[in-house]
């Protein structure tokens, strides 16, 4: 993934946002990140991803997901459908006009 390829889809949030948020702000836990432009509030596809990024500048790496950008969105799509056959509410930024 490239630093601005969006991490969170649902509020397009973009990997380099996050990781100057990280470097900004100093979260002490991922949960944090949600003050972030709302990322991880949407789907909650990105919340993995978020919180991946906290470890890795929590322990002193440089944060960066190593996912490719190209199935991210499609993997997403495929998460949305399976919470959608379970029931479970989605609450995502799209659907809030
Ligand atoms: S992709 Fe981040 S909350 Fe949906």
């Amino acid at each position: 993934m490239k630093p601005d390829d969006d991490v969170c889809l649902c509020f397009h949030v973009s990997q380099r946002k996050v990781c100057a948020y990280l470097k900004r702000e100093q979260p002490k836990v991922a949960s944090q990140l949600t003050e972030c432009l709302g990322a991880g509030t949407g789907c909650g596809w990105c919340v993995p991803f978020l919180e991946q990024l906290h470890r890795q500048w929590a322990s002193g790496d440089e944060p960066g997901l190593l996912v490719p950008a190209a199935g991210y969105a499609a993997r997403r799509s495929d998460y949305k459908a399976s919470r959608k056959s379970d029931n479970t509410p989605d609450v995502d930024a799209s659907t809030n006009d």
